[in-house]
């Protein structure tokens, strides 16, 4: 069985979707490899490093993709200039495909995908159980952002971030306030918490209140009433408009405070909550910071532009995206480990095995057999996108 792993071409992204150590086990596994000349580059990762594992390599995109009976990806697929068509149309009718593919956001590629007969597997949509832990994708490239976020704010941030006794004084430590105490969330308070800042956050979930606790922070308390903040799943829910209005007026409390913000509210398949308003930038001290990571799904914060760092009212706002890829050792190395397991659990003993019944492979499939086969992504396709 031909796997395949081809170079990334969306612009800017310098992660691959298998590092070597996880390439030598899919060989070991009776795996023939096929990485496609340079996939590792940005990552530093030579095509010797894959050849040593006895992977092969291939020239280019077309070769890479032609023969594959797997392909593992990182990004969905898109129109490739060099071999002059769309991935998709590279690939083999009936193929399989692994990639993050965040099928609510690009319906178009669905679509294309059920269209060309391709097994989809977004690993995105894997479910947060236990037992997927070490296929969570999500989790491990979040923690990335979640981190990097902070390192970017110091960054753009005029002042220091600890508390500084020096002979010029003593300098307050810089105060951080964290939305959304999600994957990314935590990993942010631990960074901000590790570079010395005193730290706030706020979820709406109030399971998340003893993690973040334990990470040293202060959380934010807003009585919910009788609403439920969590679906069976753990993740957040959508609250009522009077809940979100009673959260506004606390976070207004807070932000007017805070030197550095970080955004990273969010429910899945939904377009992100404004949760800053112009008018609270406004009343932000000039000089602080708001990193919105989520940016892509519309924002966390009125005035954020995806990609891009604007400063208004005083305030550096920074939108970047794909964080993970800012940091291509590390996220091509965890999300390469993630891959593997999930592969391993579609390949047993040297077959392809896809039970529809398992809650992993099941949830994960987006297209198969031509058809649009997640009840979730069908409906928001139709749709026409995020709702
Ligand atoms: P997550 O689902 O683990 O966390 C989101 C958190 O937001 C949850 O804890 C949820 O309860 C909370 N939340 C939902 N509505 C809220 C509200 N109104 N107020 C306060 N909290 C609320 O998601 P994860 O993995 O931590 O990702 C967070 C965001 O970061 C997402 O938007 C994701 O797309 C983005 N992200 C951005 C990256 C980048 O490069 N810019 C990279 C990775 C993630």
């Amino acid at each position: 069985m031909k796997l395949a792993i081809p170079k990334e071409i969306l612009a800017g992204e310098r992660r691959v979707a298998a590092v070597p150590e996880t390439v030598d086990k899919m060989v070991k596994g009776g795996l023939e490899v096929w990485v496609e000349s340079e996939a590792g580059q940005a990552a530093f990762i030579p095509n010797s490093d894959y050849e040593k594992v006895g992977a092969k390599i291939a020239p280019d995109a077309a070769s890479v993709y032609a023969e594959a009976d797997i392909v593992l990806k990182l990004q969905r697929p898109l129109f490739n200039e060099q071999a002059g068509k769309q991935e998709i149309d590279l690939m083999k009718e009936g193929a399989i495909l692994v990639a993050l593919l965040q099928p609510m956001s690009y319906p178009d590629v669905v679509q294309k995908l059920a269209a060309r007969k391709i097994s989809a597997f977004s690993v995105d949509l894997i479910p947060r159980i236990t037992r997927a832990q070490r296929m969570d994708v999500l989790s491990s490239m979040s923690s990335i952002a979640g981190y990097k976020a902070v390192l970017l704010a110091a960054g753009a941030f005029g002042k220091l971030i600890p508390m500084m006794t020096t002979a010029a004084g003593t300098l307050p430590p810089a105060k951080c306030l964290i939305l959304g105490a999600g994957v990314a969330g935590l990993q942010a308070i631990a960074t901000a918490k590790r570079l010395g800042a005193t730290v706030e956050a706020f979820d709406t979930r109030p399971a998340v209140k003893e993690q973040v606790k334990s990470l040293g922070a202060e959380f934010v308390e807003l009585e919910l009433g009788h609403e439920q903040a969590e679906d069976a799943g753990g993740y957040a829910k959508e609250l009522s408009p009077e809940f979100y209005k009673k959260e506004k007026e606390l976070i207004h409390q807070h932000v007017k405070g805070a030197d550095i913000v970080i955004t990273t509210a969010l429910i899945p398949g939904k377009k992100a909550p404004v949760l800053i308003t112009t008018d609270m930038v406004k009343e932000m001290k000039k000089g602080s910071v708001i990193v919105d990571m989520a940016v892509e799904q519309g924002g966390n914060c009125e005035l954020s532009k995806v990609g891009q760092d604007v400063v208004e009212h005083g305030v550096t706002i920074i939108g970047a995206t794909n964080l993970p890829s800012t940091v291509p050792i590390h996220a091509s190395q965890m999300y390469s480990k993630n891959m593997h397991n999930f592969l391993f659990h579609l390949y047993v003993n040297k077959e392809l095995k896809l039970d529809l019944n398992d809650e992993i492979t099941k949830g994960a499939l987006v297209t198969h057999k031509g058809e649009i086969v997640n009840p979730k992504v069908k409906e928001i396709v139709m749709k026409g996108g995020t709702t």
